[in-house]
């Protein structure tokens, strides 16, 4: 038989969500693995799973008020010093707050702040609790300190609706806490961290392609690969803003505390644009939309001979304009960003596209014959009322920070 990995101690903290039953799961997975387990609950969680089931399971006594256990009278920081990772499964909204304050009174907060070991937290709650800007914005504030995050599924939630806020299957975060005593974050938390400066604006960002459907497998599409919408995403959540990336199918894995709205077809990202940008500070389209869309999909496969006269000529109708509809509707203060991929009169067309559209800025950009498509690094200009700015080819990190920085500039 296989040994079980090291000895690491871990201290699970539940927090009041019906989700808490999950975390007999994590406590099990974690013990399977080899890890030695304490669990602390907040008063809150003992109402949704007894404390004796985490006695029987780990059997060691389970601690909830500061003042329960006589014989330790100073079990925070006993607690706190005992583990080399502290795992919060599941984490209220509540106790994220309280975590990004700094709050201390209970036994569990109480102990997240005295711990010098890495804090990981897997947030549960009902989809527009976690939506909501306050509780994104605490979350961001942890990720920013170098707290570990288990982003929550979307999926069917205890309360009946479909959304994200699910916690994450046991295994799945098992499996991260390992990841994480394997190769813990470094212990004097000098991580270097973006400037702040984005802090406290909601950015919404479209990315990829859309896909428009003939029939049931074939569809019209484009070749964006969809890597400037998600560097635009992960360089404005580094920065501290609360991201909001509405995303057609690509290859790409979605940045850390990003929220994803995966969408499929034009008119689908325009309704979930329309949605995301109400409370948007900064909304930039980098999506390639397919300007057109079959007039009249088939819901099966048109078959060669029998759908000739459907498959010989399809009938195209234009689909939206997301930048020109939301830029119409545009409050005081936000900050509409287009691009202009072209293949001839780049900055031209992007002076037009500016006017016409109604955008604060456009990222002009050459495309055709592997150019920007699916490149990391791009060339671009960027246009606004004020004049041309060209800059040189850089990597597609970069030209994001640059974007992130001109769009926060003109919402002064
Ligand atoms: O008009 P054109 O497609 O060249 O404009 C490109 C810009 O407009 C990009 O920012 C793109 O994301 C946006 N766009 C859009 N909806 C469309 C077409 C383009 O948001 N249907």
């Amino acid at each position: 038989m296989t040994e079980p990995s090291p000895s690491y101690r871990v201290l699970v903290g539940i927090t009041g969500c019906i989700a808490a039953y999950k975390a007999c799961e994590v406590v099990r997975g974690l013990q399977r693995a080899g890890c030695q387990v304490k669990v602390v609950m907040t008063e809150h969680a003992t109402r949704f799973v007894d404390p004796v089931t985490f006695r029987a399971l780990t059997h060691e006594k389970v601690a909830v008020g500061l003042f329960d256990d006589p014989s330790d009278p100073i079990h925070h920081i006993s607690l706190a010093e005992w583990c080399d990772l502290f795992l919060i499964v599941p984490c209220t909204a509540n106790v994220v707050a309280k975590l990004a304050c700094g709050l201390a009174d209970d036994l569990l907060s109480t102990t997240a702040l005295a711990c010098p070991a890495p804090l990981m937290v897997a947030p549960a709650m009902n989809m527009n609790m976690y939506a909501a800007p306050a509780f994104q914005d605490n979350l961001a504030a942890l990720r920013r300190r170098g707290v570990l995050v288990v982003d929550a599924d979307e999926g069917y939630q205890a309360c009946g609706d479909v959304g994200r806020g699910r916690l994450p299957e046991p295994d799945a975060i098992v499996a991260r806490a390992l990841e994480a005593l394997a190769d813990p974050p470094a212990a004097d938390a000098t991580r270097v961290l973006a400037p702040q400066d984005l802090a406290g604006l909601s950015v919404v960002i479209t990315a990829g392609p859309t896909v428009e459907p003939i029939d049931a497998v074939r569809f019209v599409s484009n070749h964006s690969s969809g890597k400037m919408g998600y560097a635009l995403a992960a360089g404005a959540a580094a920065r501290g803003a609360r991201v909001t990336l509405i995303s057609g199918p690509v290859a790409l894995d979605a940045p850390e505390g990003v929220q994803v709205v995966p969408v499929r077809t034009a008119r689908e990202m325009l309704e979930a644009a329309e949605e995301a940008c109400l409370g948007a500070n900064i909304a930039v389209f980098a999506a390639a939309v397919a300007d057109y869309r079959p007039a009249h999909p088939a819901d099966r496969k048109l078959k060669k001979g029998a759908d000739d006269a459907a498959l010989d000529h399809i009938e195209l109708v234009r689909n939206p304009d997301i930048l020109a509809t939301i830029a119409a509707a545009k409050r005081p203060g936000q900050v509409v960003v287009g691009f202009a991929a072209e293949t001839d009169d780049v900055v031209e067309n992007a002076r037009k596209k500016l006017a016409s559209k109604h955008a604060d800025l456009i990222v002009a950009n050459c495309v055709g014959d592997g150019v920007a498509f699916g490149q990391d690094d791009d060339q671009a200009t960027l246009v606004t009322a004020a004049g041309d700015e060209e800059l040189p080819l850089m990597p597609k990190a970069e030209l994001a920070d640059v974007i992130l920085t001109r769009a926060k500039e003109l919402g002064r």
